[in-house]
Parts: C-alpha cells; structure tokens; sequence
C-alpha cells in the first residue's frame, strides 16, 4: 500500500494552455530537458504538424504519430512523476482541448509579454474555471519587448476575473532584460543571453547589497525598489489556499526559449500544486488512494489505422493502480473487459505500460465501444464520474448527403464522428437524420468531417454554413420550445439525446430571449 500511496502522491498531472505562438512548445521542451525525457531542444514539434489545409488532412494523420505522442508527455523530474497535457493551441482548436482541462489538475498558462491575454487563452481559461482548478501563469518572451508588467497583471485580473501575485519581477525586458527579482528570496536572479543551453548564468544578489545599483545599472535598480515598494505595499498577499482554489494565480516571469526562469518555476510549481486529489462520483467521493482503479475516458483519438477504424481511449486515472491485463467493469456499457494495449506516452515514445497510478493518462485499444466521459473501475467498486460538459460549438452548418441511397452510411458516419467528439450533431425539433445541423469548436473540423466521411464511410456531403453565433442549452426541465417567444433569427434544436436548445445569430438575440421569457435558464454548456 505504502508504494502506491508514495506513486500517488509524487503524481503532478498539469495542462498547458496559451495561444498559438506564445511558446507553449518551447517551455514544454525545457521541461522534459530538465526532467531528462530529451536530450535536444526542438524534439517535441507536434504542434507544426497541424498547420492544415484540407489537402492535408492525410498529412495531419500520418503526423498524427507526433500530435498523439505530444499530446500527453509524462517525465521525472526531482522525485516528482510529472504528466504534461498538451492543449492544441493552433488554429485547430476542438472541444478535444477543453475536455483535456477536465482531465488535469491544474494549469499552467502561458502568456506573450508583448501580446499579454489573447483569445484562445481566454477561452481556455474559461473551462479551468469551471472546474476552479490552480492556475500559474508564466509571462513569456521577457528577451523581447514586452508590455509594463503592472498592465500584463491588470489585464489578467481584469479579463480573466483571477487575482494574481507576482512571484517573482522583472528587471527591464527586450535588450534591456537584466533578470528577476525573486520575491520569496529577496534575490535578484540576473539574466544573461545564453543561446538556449541548459543552464543560465544566474547570478543572486541580495535586494540590499549596495552593488546592486552597479550590476543592474542605476535607472534598473530605481524602477525596480519602486515596483517592489509598490507590489508589497499595494499587492495582494500570498495565500496557498487560494491558489489552490484557482482563486489567486502565481505568475512568474522569464523567457522560455532562452531558458531564463524556467526552473525556477518548475520547481515552485511543483511545491505549489498537489497530488491528484479525491474526485466526486454518484457513491460520492473517490480517494486516489485508498479507493482501487477507476479512471474516465476524456478524449477519443481515431483512426490510428485506416484499414481498421480503430481508435485510442485516453483515460485519465482518477483512483487506484492501474495493472495490465486486469479485468475492469465498462460501467456506460455494463460489461467486464480486460483494456487492450495500455500505452503511456513518454515525450516521443509510445510504450506499453505493465501499471500506471492515479494521476496518469493511459491510452487503451478501443474497438468503438466508449464514449467522451465514460467510467471504468473495478467490477468490486463500481463508481460513476458525472462526465464531462458538451461546451458549445461556434459554428454551425447544414449538412446533408448528396446520393440519398447513402443514407445509412451517413447516419453512421456523423454519428460515430460525433461520438469521437470530434463534432456535434443537432437536429431540427421532431426532426430526422437526413440532414443535420453540425456545430464544431474550429471551423478545420468541418473539412475534417467531409473528408472522413467520404474517405471512411464513402459519403459525399453538401454542406451550407448557417449564420448562427451562439448555441445554448435550455436548462428549464419540461420547458417546451415552442411555447418561448424569441426573435425571428432564433433556432429551435435538439441533440441527439432529445435536449433542447437554441441557436442565437447574436448576443442581442439572447437577450431577447431572456428579456421575453422570464424564468428562462440557458446554459453554455450541456451537462452529460
Ligand atoms: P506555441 O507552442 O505556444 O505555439 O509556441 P512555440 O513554443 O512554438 O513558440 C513560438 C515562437 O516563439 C517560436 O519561434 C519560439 O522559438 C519563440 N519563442 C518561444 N519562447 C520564446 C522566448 O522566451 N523568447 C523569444 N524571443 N522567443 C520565444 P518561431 O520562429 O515561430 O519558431 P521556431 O522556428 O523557433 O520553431
């Protein structure tokens, strides 16, 4: 007991989210240097695998080697079992990178010091709030011009809605970039260009030394006892707890490609974050260690081969050890099953593992009988996680078969797509399936539906983009759409699991809609 209770708890399972370009990639890379899972800086290069164009979507298959193995990186690192969950943060953005935020338990954002919050972050960081899991951020880029770091820090707050604590200080930036002041230590770390190898030239001196002035030069030193009065007089305080209830974000500030700061941070991050923590099921509340192997299934990769459809679960390990070849209930399907080919994926290798421990994701063979959300467990002790939210789609389209004869094909296409995740399928009310409105997360995944559909079920769609912005959820049981008075561009819809919604052309609309139908809940997202 006492080794899985030591596994366990050395497990820091984390996501990495930030928008395209802001060196999500570059900082990943320098983790697995320290914890040793790479030797060369450049290796882990999933992410360019995925600049698209249709055409490519065989190209982004064949890669898919790559963006499957970066998806989920486990390395050593100081005692820890460390797991990295890559959220795509291309232009290919599906719900697959929201549902890998329920599967970890924190984050760590990453931010352009120039750009500051962008998009793709902010949607992202929507979902850890969800789920109030910690949220570090690591201001990126400080070797570049970046913006005043006070600003960086009050955009955060302000559109992101987290308070924030400075761990450490910027001394300058771009050219200019002297180093950090580090706030737990009273030290200055200072910077020196060092072309990306593996140790910085950090340099500690204390804030009160008088040759400070000298090493950072007079105007630094100024601007930075300023700042610093500034941050402890006026800033927030410290509080772990917080953190710990993504309430309070610890932001660190440094520059990835040149290594500066990375393990500085790594390793307070690693202090900071706890081990997996006890997740609520229907029997309520499993513990990671003293409760035997359950885990739920967040994201479904398919077609790893063509020839043969098959698909990888990926599972994350809620509780328990997890030993190959050990037979497990499939609770949605109601059945016992041994998980074939449990594979861990380390940095660029995919290997088959003989156990793995709450905290780690394992990706098992899948003959197409799970779904996102689904619960395996031990048939001794069954226990159900409640699944993972369908978050709403930003566009839409009509889609339907051209030869009416391939109807069957076509119902079996979308609806196995749509399993995968990869999509979802709505319908007209009272509807059938001869055509059905698509909603997707990033626009790639329409191409990627009418090639796969064509290419795997030999179905050729027609397909016309529908002007809607906003899909909601209608939350009020036995509420019947028809009755509710909304504007002329407002669409009635169900899923396929008969819930209603409606599709808003824009925010006016949805206002409406509250403004003329009291009592009315909506919800951005459909609970599973
Ligand atoms: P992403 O995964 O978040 O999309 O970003 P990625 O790490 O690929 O970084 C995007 C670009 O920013 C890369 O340059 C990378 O080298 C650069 N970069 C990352 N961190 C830093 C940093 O701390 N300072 C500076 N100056 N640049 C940084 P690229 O030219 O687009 O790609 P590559 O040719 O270097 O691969």
């Amino acid at each position: 007991m006492a080794t899985i209770e030591n596994e366990i708890n050395r497990r820091r399972t984390f996501a990495i989210i930030s928008h395209p370009d802001a060196g999500k990639t570059t900082l990943t890379e320098k983790f697995l240097l320290y914890g040793g899972a790479i030797t060369l800086a450049g290796a882990v290069k999933g992410k360019k695998a995925a600049r698209h164009a249709v055409s490519d979507w065989m190209e982004i298959e064949k890669q898919r080697g790559i963006s499957v193995t970066s998806s989920v990186m486990q390395f050593n690192y100081d005692g820890y079992c460390i797991n990295i969950l890559d959220t795509p943060g291309h232009q290919d953005f599906s719900e697959d990178t929201y549902r890998t935020l329920m599967a970890a338990d924190s984050a760590v954002m990453v931010i352009d010091a120039s750009k500051g919050v962008e998009n793709q972050t902010r949607k992202l960081f929507k979902v850890c709030l969800l789920r109030d899991i910690p949220i570090f951020t690591f201001i990126n880029k400080m070797d570049r011009e970046a913006r005043n770091p006070f600003d960086l820090l009050e955009q955060i707050e302000q559109e992101l809605g987290i308070q924030t604590y400075p761990m450490n200080w910027p001394i300058g930036a771009g050219k200019e970039f002297q180093g950090v002041y580090d706030r737990g230590k009273k030290e200055i770390v200072s910077f020196t260009a060092n072309n990306g190898s593996r140790q910085v030239e950090a340099r500690e001196v204390d804030i009160n030394d008088p040759r400070l002035a000298e090493i950072i030069g007079r105007e630094h030193y100024e601007t930075l006892v300023d700042d610093i009065e500034l941050l402890d007089g006026a800033g927030g305080e410290f509080d772990l707890e917080k953190v710990r209830h993504g309430k309070l974000s610890p932001v660190f500030f440094g520059s990835a490609l040149t290594n500066f700061g990375v393990e500085p941070f790594l390793k307070d991050f690693l202090q900071m974050t706890t081990p997996p923590l006890a997740r609520e099921a229907d029997v309520g509340t499993v513990d990671p260690v003293n409760d035997p192997f359950s885990a739920f299934v967040f994201k479904i990769q398919a077609n790893m081969n063509k020839a043969h459809r098959d698909r990888i679960a990926f599972m994350r390990i809620c509780s328990g050890r997890f030993e190959k070849g050990m037979e497990v209930l499939h609770v949605q399907g109601g059945k016992k099953m041994k998980l074939s080919q449990p594979q861990q994926l380390m940095a660029q290798d995919r290997e088959v593992i003989e156990e793995a421990f709450a905290g780690d994701i394992i990706g098992v063979f899948d003959p197409g009988i799970f779904s996102i959300g689904d619960t395996v467990c031990m048939p001794k002790k069954k226990v159900r996680y409640a699944g993972i939210p369908t978050f709403a789609p930003e566009h839409f389209a009509l889609v339907r078969q051209v030869d009416t004869m391939k109807r069957k094909q076509f119902i079996k296409g979308t609806s196995q797509i749509a399993q995968e995740g990869a999509i979802q399928i709505f319908q007209e009310l009272g509807g059938g399936m001869e055509e059905v409105i698509v909603g997707v997360v990033g626009t790639l995944q329409f191409e990627v539906l009418e090639y796969r559909l064509k290419n795997e079920y030999n179905v050729d769609i027609r397909m016309e983009g529908l002007p809607y912005q906003f899909i909601r959820w209608i939350e009020n049981e036995g509420l019947d759409p028809k009755k509710l008075s909304l504007s002329s561009d407002t669409k009635r819809i169900q899923d396929l699991k008969g819930r209603h919604l409606l599709l808003f052309a824009n925010n006016w609309s949805i206002q409406w809609a509250y403004e003329h139908n009291e009592g009315l809940r909506l919800s951005e997202f459909g609970q599973n």
